[in-house]
């Protein structure tokens, strides 16, 4: 830590504080990417700096007696269970859990074979969907790894969920946690063709074939057989000692998992960041796989290169990964050399970490905590002892390094489109053929993530997002939202100054009605949100009910004591078309209107469809276009409040007034600007997205 260069520890603290300051500070924190960008360009910088080491680490000398092993948490994010894999997940978990009662699991994803999975093992096997997904369901690493970091375990572990894991897994961790130096190991799990044991009822004996337990000695000789591993595109385990101290200092790309290079990130930052000490516990964490050769998946979900050349360009998933490791450099040259780690090994019996030149650098109770051996004559048969199980150690294992293959930039793809419209309707609307839409530019990227994790958080995932500018489409990308990019947006747009009232926003607006038009024609109705309108709980069931040839509309009306149908008064923020005949027909109407007025669509809606000065307008809430006879519904001001109505922005406890009037959604209009918009949103508390790590705020996050 002492190392550290002035601006990275200013960022370091400024980013303590930040997360401190609490929720309302969150889009402040701006500040904290340019910090991050500066860090960046730093390592960018010094790629041929030397890798430093942490000057000090040694072991407490607690008393003995009273020691408690710390508690384990192994997170890890399996497929469904079914089939031959399965099998093998849950011979994995088993294997984890029988190594020690201290060790617990936990399970990301949402499918039902999950939990019934972990329902056979009580409270030590959790089920938590509470972290990002992509729309196809892809867990973000990200958010697993933050997940993982805020664990009230003693450790934690990310590993692979088919990895087995062997005893001598727990008396590692058990022994590194003494270390008085926070530490990050990784160690590479070896594949084998076959492993012909299985464990016993419990969970804890290994059988062989014949039914008989087999002998710990016997199985590390079957290691030794399958003494290879594989740094560059193998996979590995990750583990930390759990405190205040981050992992890395940087922010973690919104990597998908299982699609490759998200392992060597981190571990990267990690190494990079210094905080600490980082080394390869490959020889003592004895961990394997089965490889099942007819199962190509799973080559293609382990390695970069062999995935993106089989798969061409028609995996977007991957093609997110990539261009986030070209945005975020992960394909320079910096990256550091696995066989640069210092390496924890064991030789009689004892612990010792050697350097890349195989001097044990230490070992706890030989040697007195501050000599390093290096340089000393080897005097005593003991010592030489030692130095042979080392080098025997170490030449006996083949380690392929991924450092000297490199990565060829001219390998890189650009993101190309995905999915059109049509596609992703097909994808994500619901049984009605119902979608939610929502159209964004790039100054409102954070209210979009925001409404979006409000939505997963509601678990609606039949909405869909039209980018109006190139850098929102990437953004929703690699945020993995179903995202299109369409020929009618604007295409040069300058969004940052893009709120009510600006030409801008003119623009901006009408493209949405010829989109909803569009959508409509294809055959879905399309519920229209804004994304500075807070959802509740989910209006779709509501407004099921209004029924064909009904357009429901929010009233932007404030005045309570007056209907809340009087003229201009339609906000087109927030509506549900269905798609028939008579939707379509008035909203082509309100379309062809809006081309020839000056003005934002919202006039054209209401004097189209209620008539100039509310000419149309039946009873206090509706209105009746005569030539298509398409009935506009006000929605119940209650239910669907604007920004001025009752100054629910205005009160204390923004959440819970909401909660008494029974809304579903409230918009957050009625304020100008965009930062103060921003400003009174992520004060009420009516936030979900972290800008700074980029993912969606859980129950996890808010612990801190
Ligand atoms: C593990 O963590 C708990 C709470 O964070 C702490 O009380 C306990 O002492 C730790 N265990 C060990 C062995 O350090
Ligand atoms: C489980 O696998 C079988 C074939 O192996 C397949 O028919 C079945 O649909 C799968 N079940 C689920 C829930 O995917
Ligand atoms: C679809 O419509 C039917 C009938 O209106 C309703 O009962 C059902 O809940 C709707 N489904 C969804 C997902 O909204
Ligand atoms: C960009 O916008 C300007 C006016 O806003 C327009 O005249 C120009 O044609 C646009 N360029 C492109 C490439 O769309
Ligand atoms: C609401 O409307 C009533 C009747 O038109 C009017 O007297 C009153 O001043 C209005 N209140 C507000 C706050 O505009
Ligand atoms: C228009 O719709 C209303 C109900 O929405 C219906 O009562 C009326 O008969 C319709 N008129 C025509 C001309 O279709």
């Amino acid at each position: 830590m002492s190392t550290m260069s002035p601006p990275r520890l200013f960022c370091f603290f400024s980013f303590i504080k930040v997360t401190k300051l609490g929720l309302w500070s969150i889009w402040l924190s701006g500040f904290l990417l340019i910090c991050l960008s500066l860090y960046a360009t730093q390592l960018l910088g010094s790629l041929n700096v030397e890798i430093r080491k942490p000057s000090f680490y040694y072991y407490q000398k607690g008393e003995a007696n009273d020691k408690r092993s710390p508690s384990i948490t192994i997170f890890s994010t399996p497929s469904i269970f079914n089939g031959s894999v399965g099998a093998r997940q849950a011979l994995a978990v088993r294997s984890w859990l029988g190594l020690s009662p201290d060790v617990n699991v936990v399970l990301f994803g949402n499918h039902p074979s999950l939990q019934s999975f972990a329902a056979a093992f009580g409270s030590r096997v959790l089920v938590e969907s509470n972290i990002d997904f992509s729309f196809q369901n892809t867990p973000f690493f990200h958010s697993m790894t933050a997940r993982a970091e805020a664990s009230s375990s003693n450790i934690s572990v990310l590993v692979h969920p088919e990895t087995i894991l062997l005893p001598d897994f727990v008396s590692t961790l058990n022994h590194v946690y003494e270390l008085d130096h926070d530490w990050f190991l990784v160690a590479a799990s070896r594949r084998v063709s076959f492993f012909p044991f299985d464990l016993d009822e419990a969970g804890r004996k290994w059988l062989r074939q014949d039914g008989k337990a087999i002998r710990w000695q016997k199985l590390q000789y079957f290691m030794r057989d399958t003494w290879k591993w594989d740094l560059c595109e193998g996979r590995m385990i990750m583990a930390w000692n759990t405190r205040d101290l981050p992992l890395h200092m940087g922010v973690l790309p919104p990597f998908l998992y299982g699609k490759g290079l998200h392992d060597r990130w981190l571990i990267n930052e990690v190494y990079h960041s210094n905080f600490r000490f980082v080394f390869d516990a490959s020889w003592t964490i004895s961990n394997i796989y089965v490889h099942d050769a007819n199962d190509n998946e799973l080559t293609q979900t382990t390695s970069l290169s062999s995935t993106f050349l089989e798969l061409g360009m028609t995996d977007w998933e991957q093609n997110g990964n990539l261009q986030l490791g070209q945005t975020y450099g992960l394909f320079s040259s910096h990256q550091v050399p696995f066989t640069d780690f210092m390496k924890l090994l064991k030789c009689n019996g004892q612990f010792m970490f050697t350097d890349k030149e195989e001097n044990i650098v230490y070992s706890p109770r030989q040697w007195s905590s501050n000599s390093l051996w290096e340089g000393r004559i080897m005097q005593s048969r003991r010592e030489k002892k030692i130095m042979g199980c080392i080098t025997g150690l170490i030449s006996a294992a083949g380690i392929m390094d991924c450092f000297s293959k490199g990565t060829n930039n001219n390998q890189l793809m650009t993101l190309n489109l995905p999915f059109g419209l049509e596609t992703l309707l097909s994808l994500v609307a619901d049984e009605n053929k119902t979608v939610v839409l929502a159209v964004a530019g790039y100054s409102y990227t954070d209210m979009l993530m925001s409404w979006v994790c409000r939505l997963r958080r509601l678990t609606i995932k039949n909405f869909l997002v039209c980018a109006l500018d190139d850098e929102t489409y990437e953004f929703s990308i690699l945020q993995g939202l179903p995202v299109f990019r369409h020929s009618l947006a604007p295409r040069n747009i300058s969004f940052h100054d893009c709120h009510f009232g600006t030409k801008c926003f003119q623009k901006v607006t009408k493209t949405k009605s010829r989109l909803v038009l569009e959508i409509l024609k294809i055959g879905y109705n399309v519920l229209l949100s804004d994304v500075d309108v807070y959802w509740f709980k989910n209006p779709i069931p509501l407004l099921q009910i209004f029924g064909p040839a009904v357009l429901a509309a929010q009233s932007d009306e404030y005045n309570v004591t007056v209907p809340t149908n009087l003229p201009r008064r339609l906000n087109s923020g927030f509506y549900f078309a269905r798609s028939d005949d008579t939707t379509i027909a008035a909203l082509e109407k309100v379309v062809k209107h809006a081309m020839t007025s000056d003005l934002s669509e919202q006039p054209s809606f209401y004097d189209t469809l209620c008539g100039e000065g509310g000419s149309n307008r039946v009873g206090d809430d509706r209105c009746r276009e005569p030539g298509t006879n398409l009935t506009v519904q006000f929605l119940d001001r209650d239910l669907f409040p604007n920004g001025a109505y009752l100054g629910l922005w205005e009160e204390v406890n923004v959440q819970e007034a909401c909660a008494k009037k029974g809304c579903y959604v409230l918009h957050n209009n009625w304020v100008s600007g965009r930062i103060r918009k921003l400003e009174r949103q992520v004060h009420s508390g009516l936030w979900d997205y972290d800008t700074s790590s980029r993912m969606c705020l859980q129950s996890w996050h808010r612990k801190q």
